[in-house]
């Protein structure tokens, strides 16, 4: 009891910027609002092996964005993690809409886990006799705002293609790479390929737009197929359409291309699109915040807010 009467004084008082709104656990098998109840057990594969996979989705306005498109990546990450879920697609789909619902959150973030669930310490997830599912609702702030930022190169290495492909939860080399970027006054950093191509920075993808007035992505076979940056390239036919993009193409980008193109943007759910104004020593364009990143940006939360059904999944509360 003395236990978890301290567990409730450690969330009051030392609860952090961030409050929970909400958690769902296939452990107790139900969602509670209580944050001292938010907790998941220590032999969980997920915690002592770093065994277990997550996504996220952002909500605005009682609305999941792109919900599907997550759940997709998420049981793809599942799958290559040889984490069979406790539940099909739409029981997964379901618990989430329901855990947004019960947190009452209009405005924040979801996140979700799956993993081979507690059992043991080995490292054979064989004693573990079932998945478990965890979510959580952040309360959050109004969509994230458009401002230029500095990138650096990251020093750490980036994962090779099979787990950078994977939405695990490895995430020391991002970690490490945002600590590096943050010692040096800058945003995140950018990793390049084992070929030395542009790839990705921790927790978002990177665009850009040449003197051509194309848009440049990396291709996503070696980095995680964010579903942001695949929102963005649809939604920059328009911008094609109207002229103010020449086109759009996917393909291995050298730092050279990357440094004197116009414009280089970072695109994630927890950015949504965001403007780079210098990488390293070389300021990009003229140093301001570009106009495709800005037009893209509008876009993107137009989509957001008035997007079609497929992006747009309502909480009923
Ligand atoms: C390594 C990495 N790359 C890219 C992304 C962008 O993906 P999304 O747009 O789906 O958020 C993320 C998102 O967290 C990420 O962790």
């Amino acid at each position: 009891m003395k236990a978890i009467e301290r567990l409730r004084t450690f969330r009051e008082v030392y609860g952090g910027n961030q409050q929970f709104l909400a958690m769902y656990s296939s452990i107790f098998g139900g969602i509670t609002t209580d944050p001292t109840a938010m907790v998941i057990p220590l032999d969980d594969h997920m915690v002592h092996r770093g065994h277990g996979v997550f996504d996220t989705a952002a909500i605005l306005d009682g609305y999941l964005y792109e919900l599907d498109q997550h759940i997709d990546r998420f049981l793809r990450s599942a799958a290559m993690a040889k984490i069979k879920p406790p539940f099909d697609r739409e029981n997964i789909r379901s618990i989430l809409i329901q855990t947004v619902s019960a947190s009452k959150c209009t405005t924040g973030s979801l996140r979700y886990w799956l993993s081979p669930g507690p059992g043991d310490f080995q490292l054979s997830p064989a004693g573990c006799p079932q998945s478990s599912f965890y979510a959580i609702v952040i309360k959050g702030q109004s969509p994230p705002s458009f401002k230029g930022v500095k990138v650096v190169t990251s020093s750490v290495p980036i994962k090779p293609p099979q787990f950078a492909s994977v939405k695990s939860v490895n995430y020391l080399p991002n970690a490490l790479s945002k600590m590096e970027a943050e010692e040096n006054d800058a945003f995140v950093g950018i990793w390049l390929d084992e070929d030395g191509y542009i790839a990705e920075g921790p927790t978002m993808n990177v665009a850009f737009v040449s003197k051509e007035k194309e848009l440049l992505m990396p291709q996503f076979d070696k980095i995680l197929c964010g579903c942001t940056a695949k929102r963005i390239l649809t939604l920059a036919q328009g911008l094609v359409k109207e002229g103010k993009l020449k086109g759009i193409r996917l393909g291995n980008l050298t730092v050279e291309e990357g440094k004197k193109a116009e414009e280089m943007i970072l695109v994630g759910s927890g950015i949504l699109v965001c403007p780079v104004v210098q990488w390293d020593d070389q300021v990009i364009g003229d140093g301001n915040e570009g106009p495709v990143a800005q037009a893209l940006y509008n876009l993107v939360l137009e989509d957001m807010k008035s997007g079609p059904a497929t992006v747009r999944v309502p909480v009923p509360y």
